[in-house]
């Protein structure tokens, strides 16, 4: 008796310690409440998605068919008490369909069984956050990625940032953004694959594949952003206007959303800028025509953070007026504008939506949920354990360290210079030598900053006991506070007296037998509302460097950016340059493995590197002008479209990058529609090489680029190996969007995919500019 007392008593209290939200479960389980959801599931035929959502939708209201369309920040829940949180009520109320920002398993789980167990209907909520280059192992920046050109590693670690973000309550990634960026000055720029639509495509439809997987609990829905065309915006400057013709969305803008889509991502945000005039949240010809119908495309659009309130700033009628807008363009889920919410119902009943509008919308966002088992197990991403054995492990960061080695581009290596030998004193200088905030990336929202290693320590490990390590800031990021300030807003850098940090660098340079300059932007300059005017070295940086020059020795540059900066005056004066962008939670290792030479460096551009800021927006794939200087032209040319004070090419262009070894392309063929090539390794270490096809269609109906990359493939060899590298040339790598003819006059506003047969050019190389050239006839 006294045991069945002892025993009942500890059970009530710790039903007493319960959270609340388990509290309630428990009382459900005990009452065996079953959900409006958990009813239908019982009657469908199993994997029904259509009927499953039928039924759902006839038992809900439209305010609750409303309530899905929402997105709203999870912010407050994750600090308000649950009987406080207005968000919680929201939810209870069937007024929110999904959430972003929320992080901790037990935060989403408190609002996920408010959703689930006090909404009348039961419907679970979609988790969503920015999980652009991984959850808590980081890789690389994305535009880093895509300078690894290895589509297997990048897909690999989108399954990896899948498998974290889905560890913490995560089921729906903002990513990937396959913004097309040819402006250097647009600070997002570092979150796509680069100036080239087809690689883009390709890696766009890697990292579909890599979080989505088979829907999977260890993967999440991926989101393809930003469509469209964001990254075409005027003077680099973000958020700012686009306008560019229909031939060019298609195809230069259009083509690795396009591939995305058809990877089967899940869904697509729709970007904050017009396009034909018309916010892209409000476009129908973009959302419904081209995307849905052209596409063949059914997953659901949400906007961008506020943007159907932004469409009241683009000047097209007040939030009411924006949200018809956006829900008849084809828009189904607002995020964070409370447009949908707040307006709908009354346009309803005013007939300026339909309840086919308001149903359609509504279907698409249940569907999305099907797709991601929520109705089935709710919890299936809310699975505390996973933390332990998903996150950051040691075989997740070997993989994020293997490809932030592949992503930097060795610029320079005079004298090989490089790698470093593991001997006598180095000097690592710079604001970025032993800045642990700033080496992951923009983006890294939920990286856990104590554990990354700076450079500095990662240095010291990789010699130990062979070299010595010595450091100093020697410099701000630059001499304007103000700059450095806005440019580390969430991972600021203290500001320091200039003199004191010059000093302190020469005075720990002056001894040293080389000297390892860790330099360029800070995380935070790059990414989002991150737009510079000028490209080229700071101030402050260019000071310190012409210092230690004076001392004389060799000096390597680690140059850390997030999108292609003027490397001008470091390349006149610097022996190496290695181009590290951001590479992540495991960049400090990563760099010391290329640096030391325990990895051979093997990244290419993605992007031209320009010789100034005033050539942007710059990239190799442009069309031909009618009045061209030929490439490498040394002099200016009057009356032909050139600079008075620079040439046209790039610093380093589209597809550069050196190595350890050297390669020899040979022997380059063709055979009927197979091009083939030899590459030769003809230095002394093994090492990677990415083969590049460029086509150039000589003669059309309309005028097409001088060449655009059409094929690669990564390859390892061994010094002396040699390997035919093979490419077919499909009718598709030839065909083009051009205009529909009517009555022999182009409908500039109709589009057709067409291989116009003629003459074409192969070339076959290491980079945009080393080309071997064949001609080819179809
Ligand atoms: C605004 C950004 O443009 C977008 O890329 C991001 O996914 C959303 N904010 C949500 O954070």
């Amino acid at each position: 008796m006294k045991h069945i007392i002892h025993t009942t008593l500890m059970a009530l209290l710790l039903w007493a310690c319960l959270p609340a939200p388990l509290a309630a479960q428990k009382r459900n389980t005990t009452k065996g409440k079953k959900t409006v959801v958990a009813e239908i599931l019982e009657k469908t035929t199993p994997g029904d998605m259509d009927q499953f959502v039928s039924e759902l939708m006839a038992r809900m209201t439209v305010e609750e068919k409303i309530g899905q369309l929402n997105l709203l920040p999870g912010g407050d829940v994750t600090t308000g008490a649950k009987k406080e949180s207005p968000l919680l009520s929201l939810v209870a109320q069937g007024k929110i369909g999904a959430l972003l920002n929320m992080k901790g398993v037990d935060n989403i789980r408190r609002v996920q069984e408010t959703a689930v167990k006090e909404s009348r209907l039961g419907i679970p909520a979609i988790f969503g956050l920015d999980v652009i280059h991984g959850y808590q192992t980081e890789f690389p920046i994305p535009l880093a990625q895509s300078c690894s050109w290895d589509l297997a590693a990048i897909e690999q670690g989108a399954r990896i940032a899948a498998k974290e973000a889905s560890a913490n309550g995560i089921c729906w990634t903002f990513s990937p953004m396959v913004d097309i960026a040819l402006d250097a000055r647009w600070g997002r720029i570092a979150e796509g694959g680069g100036e080239d639509p087809y690689l883009q495509a390709r890696i766009a439809e890697a990292m579909v594949r890599g979080y989505q997987g088979d829907y999977s609990e260890e993967n999440v829905m991926a989101c393809v952003k930003h469509y469209a065309l964001y990254g075409g915006a005027e003077a680099g400057r973000d958020y700012n206007t686009v306008d560019m013709s229909r031939i060019r969305m298609y195809n230069q803008y259009f083509t690795a959303y396009e591939a995305a889509v058809k990877a089967g991502a899940g869904s697509v945000m729709s970007s904050f800028n017009v396009v034909d005039y018309l916010p892209a949240t409000a476009n129908r010809w973009l959302l419904d025509e081209v995307l849905r119908k052209e596409w063949g495309w059914d997953g659901f659009v949400v906007t961008d953070y506020g943007s159907i309130g932004e469409i009241t700033r683009h000047g097209l009628g007040d939030l009411q007026q924006a949200s018809v807008m956006a829900l008849k363009a084809g828009t189904d889920m607002d995020m964070c504008s409370e447009g949908f919410t707040g307006t709908l119902a009354r346009s309803l009943q005013e007939g300026k939506v339909t309840m086919h509008d308001i149903d359609q919308a509504c279907r698409r966002v249940l569907e999305a949920k099907w797709k991601l088992g929520l109705f089935h197990d709710p919890y299936r991403y809310l699975k505390p354990k996973r933390l332990k054995t998903d996150v950051y492990t040691a075989e997740h960061r070997a993989a994020a360290r293997a490809l932030a080695a592949e992503t930097f581009v060795l610029l320079k290596n005079e004298g090989h210079l490089l790698p470093l030998k593991k001997e006598g004193k180095i000097a690592l200088i710079g604001p970025m030598a032993d800045n642990r905030l700033n080496m992951t990336g923009t983006w890294s929202v939920s990286a856990s900053d104590s554990r990354i290693a700076t450079l500095k320590e990662a240095m010291e490990r990789a010699v130990e006991g062979k070299a010595t390590v010595v450091c100093a800031q020697g410099c701000n990021f630059c001499n304007d506070s103000l700059v450095q300030r806005a440019g580390g807003a969430y991972r600021p850098t203290p500001f320091r007296d200039g003199r004191q940090l010059l000093d302190e660098a020469l005075r720990t340079a002056r001894d040293a037998d080389v000297i390892v300059c860790a330099m360029g932007e800070s995380a935070e300059m790059s990414g989002e509302c991150a737009s510079r005017s000028k490209l080229e070295i700071f101030d402050a940086q260019k000071a310190l460097l012409e210092e230690l020059l004076k001392l004389g020795k060799p000096i390597v540059l680690l140059n850390f950016s997030g999108r292609p900066t003027v490397l001008t005056w470091e390349a006149a004066h610097l022996p190496a340059i290695l181009n590290v962008w951001f590479g992540g939670s495991e960049a400090a290792d990563a760099i010391c493995d290329v640096l030391f030479g325990d990895r051979c460096p093997s990244g290419k551009l993605t992007v031209s590197m320009p010789q100034t800021t005033g050539q942007e927006p710059l990239f190799y794939n442009q069309l031909p002008t009618g009045r061209p200087v030929g490439e490498g032209a040394k002099d200016f040319s009057k009356f032909s479209s050139n600079y008075l004070d620079v040439r046209n090419d790039p610093l380093y262009p589209f597809g550069f990058g050196l190595s350890y070894t050297t390669f020899d392309y040979s022997d380059i063929r063709l055979e009927g529609r197979r091009a083939a090539v030899t590459v030769t390794n003809t230095g002394q270490r093994e090492g990677d090489e990415v083969v590049q096809l460029y086509i150039h269609d000589v003669v059309a109906s309309i005028s097409r680029p001088v060449k655009e990359l059409k094929g690669f493939e990564r390859i390892h060899l061994k010094p002396g190996e040699s390997r035919e590298v093979v490419f077919d040339i499909t009718d598709d790598l030839l065909k083009f969007y051009r205009p529909a003819l009517r009555d022999g006059i182009f409908d500039m506003n109709r589009m057709e995919h067409v291989l116009e047969p003629g003459d074409f050019e192969i070339m076959i190389g290491s980079d945009s500019r080393q080309v071997k050239k064949l001609k080819m006839k179809y």
